[in-house]
């Protein structure tokens, strides 16, 4: 792999070198600190972040790296209009690696057009967010041994969460994982993402429900209602609130069930939780750090590449998503999904192919 984009790209394989390399530095930090001397991150975050931004700095300067970048693109040449294509070009020459938030959905996917380095999405739009992923995923195989058979509630957001989008897909490559969904009819996840559980043969349960399903689970995945993605602020307000984790409500769960949250977190978990030995989301971003750090080793070792050359855009296509990165960067070239021809290749979404 070169670029990190999707989890859809992630080979198995792939992941279990990746994971056995994050327990290694782990268990030997230090036998990393210079494993990345003289290499250079780009971080390019055109959207607020605490976590994903700060755990990529803190891993590239652990590796013996440094970083460069910005945390608001109003400081760049971005506010005069520069396009994201000519940004990615020059920060690929500066830099060995370019970490990359947006809120367009498909931009890490159009960066990867233009650059001659690894590319590695943090975050775009309601999306898809594959290195929360990674770290969810260590965060279950460092609590439970191993990522098989278990049944994981999924609850809040699932529409516009990006992170619940890229764990889901990441969760499909491995055994016997049984999906409870839980949200409101207003917030299901969207048809790509379920039908990425249905492929696979895996068991899902859909409901609006946490306080009927959560004695039934061994994980429980909070998620944050996202207001930023809302195009309608009364549609919010309503569902604000919607989920709230108490200490009183886990008294219902397993003893051993673990608590997730991406983070940030706006209620829907109250504080009184954060005592409970299930509560892991805290460590959940601290292995984001270990696993962007196992993620960084790999890639800043890939030599430089140009990519191919890019065709030119054909005007009478267009994706109908309004968030899309087609939407705004108009010279980028059509791409359809090759796993389903009425899908945009760039967002993933089906109100699609205009032609
Ligand atoms: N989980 C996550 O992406 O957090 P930030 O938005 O703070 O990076």
């Amino acid at each position: 792999m070169r670029n990190l984009v999707s989890v859809d790209d992630m080979p198995r394989e792939w992941w279990d070198g990746l994971y056995s390399r994050c327990c290694d530095i782990i268990a030997h930090p230090g036998d990393y600190a210079d494993s990345c001397r003289g290499k250079i991150q780009a971080s390019l975050f055109y959207e607020p972040s605490t976590r994903t931004n700060f755990s990529f700095q803190a891993a590239i300067l652990r590796l013996g790296g440094s970083v460069f970048g910005f945390s608001d693109p109003k400081g760049t040449s971005i506010s005069k209009g520069e396009t994201l294509a000519d940004t990615v070009r020059i920060t690929a020459t500066y830099s060995d690696a370019i970490v990359i938030r947006t809120a367009k959905e498909g931009a890490a996917t159009a960066a990867a057009l233009y650059s001659e380095v690894p590319v590695i999405n943090a975050g775009d739009g309601a999306h898809l967010h594959p290195t929360q992923a990674l770290a969810d995923l260590t965060t279950i195989a460092q609590k439970r041994g191993e990522i098989a058979d278990f049944c994981i509630g999924i609850c809040g957001d699932l529409r516009y969460g990006r992170a619940v989008h890229s764990l889901i897909a990441a969760l499909v490559k491995f055994k016997d994982v049984r999906f409870c969904l839980i949200s409101p009819g207003e917030l299901k996840v969207p048809r790509y993402v379920r039908e990425l559980i249905y492929i696979n043969g895996l068991k899902l349960y859909e409901t609006d429900s946490l306080a009927e399903s959560i004695g039934d689970l061994d994980i429980l995945y909070m998620t944050r209602i996202q207001r930023e993605r809302f195009q309608n602020p009364a549609e919010y307000e309503r569902m604000k609130g919607v989920y709230i984790l108490t200490k009183k409500l886990l008294e219902g769960a397993r003893k051993d069930m673990l608590v997730m949250h991406p983070l940030p977190r706006y209620g829907e978990i109250t504080p009184d939780v954060d005592s409970d030995p299930r509560a892991v989301y805290f460590q959940q971003a601290h292995y984001g750090m270990y696993i962007r750090m196992a993620l960084l080793y790999e890639f800043l070792r890939l030599p430089k590449q140009m990519p191919p050359p890019v065709a030119d855009a054909a005007a009478e296509i267009t994706c109908g998503n309004p968030i899309c990165i087609t939407q705004t960067e108009l010279y980028l070239p059509p791409l359809i999904s090759v796993k389903d021809q009425k899908r945009c290749g760039y967002c993933d979404k089906e109100a699609g192919i205009l032609i």
